[in-house]
């Protein structure tokens, strides 16, 4: 039986900086940018957005059909940026989205890694239960501090996948390679808005962590390298997916073909790391970006510092073309705003109030779902007509 990714959405805010607008402010040369790390925007998240936001307005257009929301039977919302250290986030999805009530929603955490993890979970509980679907949402704001070399690398998103049986999109093969570790390479403390990280040993721990997982799925039975028409990878920055080819492609001696990433990358390139949601921007941005994909065999591989990082892989499905949302998702892209960088700087910087006071937040972000009110220690949605 296959099993996989039935569909997928996505949401980014509506506001981006233009990294030249931070080159200069910063003081850095805009190749460093461009040519370097490869970026061009990211996307930044307004007041009246969270995690939960972006997550409803991208799972929204997947749960139109009634019979297919009450198929539903497990919420995994992955994310990085919780708003809460009890109740999981995908809980105010539940009404937001009208979720049935016997449905499981859990958060689930490990960095960059999570959405992944959930999908495969996710597999596991199909194949079990092959009428039910899951609804995986990765969902992140990728802060750090201002001024430091992380700061170009920020980014918002979120991914919305529906895993069934007889996928649409991508079914996903049982086997993967997997390799964690301990590692300190990119943490963030509770008491920490923005992620703190020793930049340079992060990528080393992300091609380590990348050299064993393809390892251990070789040893699983896995594919080889020539099997693949198309690599995605996790991309904090797209040059990270070139490096990461570069040494599997010499690791398992075979040529480098550019085609075999570069619409992966599309996406990435403007709308900046989205954390737990970034490898799925990849896939989306692949799957949006070709027509010629079906029954061809796409590599996959996730990294979340800390570390865990999983190769696997899936086959895109006959007829994906009708099923994929291009159209909604390049509306978003060339209908945003930009930033100065006064602005951004004010949105970077989130009222949180500790003593739940009540603030009314303005308007910002004229989406289907925003965060409209933060009072007594409790934040309050809002759907707009
Ligand atoms: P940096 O110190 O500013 O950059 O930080 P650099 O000096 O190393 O330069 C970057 C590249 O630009 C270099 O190329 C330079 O040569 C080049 P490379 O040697 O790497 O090929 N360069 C230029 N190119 C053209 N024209 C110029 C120029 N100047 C320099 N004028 C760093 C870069 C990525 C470390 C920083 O942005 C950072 O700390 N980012 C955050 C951490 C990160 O993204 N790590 C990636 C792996 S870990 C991961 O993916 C997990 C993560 O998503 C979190 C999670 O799992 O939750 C982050």
């Amino acid at each position: 039986m296959n099993i996989g990714i039935d569909q997928l959405h996505f949401h980014i805010p509506n506001y981006y900086l233009d990294l030249a607008v931070l080159a200069e402010h910063n003081g850095v040369d805009l190749s460093k940018y461009h040519k370097g790390i490869g970026q061009e925007k990211m996307s930044v998240a307004s007041h009246d957005e969270d995690i939960v936001t972006l997550a409803a307005n991208a799972a929204a257009p997947l749960l139109t059909d009634l019979k297919q929301r009450n198929s539903i039977d497990t919420l995994l919302f992955a994310t990085e940026s919780g708003i809460d250290q009890s109740k999981a986030a995908g809980l105010y999805l539940h009404s937001l989205l009208d979720l049935p009530s016997n449905c499981r929603i859990l958060e689930v955490k490990q960095a960059c890694y999570s959405a992944t993890a959930s999908l495969q979970l996710a597999c596991d509980h199909i194949a079990r239960q092959p009428n039910k679907k899951v609804l995986v949402i990765a969902s992140d704001i990728a802060r750090y501090d201002l001024g430091t070399p992380a700061e170009a690398t920020q980014g918002a998103g979120a991914v919305a996948l529906l895993i069934s049986a007889n996928p649409r999109l991508v079914s996903i093969d049982p086997i993967s390679g997997k390799y964690s570790e301990d590692v300190m390479d990119f943490w963030r403390p509770n008491y920490r808005k923005t992620a703190l990280v020793d930049g340079k040993y992060s990528a080393q721990m992300y091609l380590k962590a990348l050299k064993h997982a393809w390892q251990d799925y070789q040893d699983q039975g896995g594919h080889p390298f020539n099997h693949f028409s198309h690599f995605c990878y996790h991309l904090p920055f797209s040059k990270m997916g070139v490096k990461a080819h570069q040494q599997l492609a010499k690791h398992s001696q075979n040529p480098i073909n550019p085609d075999q990433i570069e619409d992966g990358m599309r996406y990435n390139r403007l709308i900046g790391n989205s954390y737990t949601a970034s490898l799925y921007f990849a896939l989306s941005s692949l799957l949006d970006h070709r027509d010629d994909l079906a029954k061809q065999n796409i590599a996959f591989f996730s990294y979340g510092s800390g570390c865990v990082g999983e190769f696997f892989s899936g086959q895109v499905q006959p007829n994906y073309q009708q099923h994929r949302h291009r159209q909604s998702h390049q509306h978003q892209l060339t209908h945003r705003q930009s930033l100065d960088y006064a602005t951004y700087q004010h949105y970077w910087h989130n009222p949180e109030p500790s003593d739940g006071s009540t603030i009314e937040l303005p308007q910002q972000n004229h989406a289907r779902y925003r965060l409209a009110k933060l009072s007594q220690h409790k934040r309050h949605y809002q759907k707009n007509p």
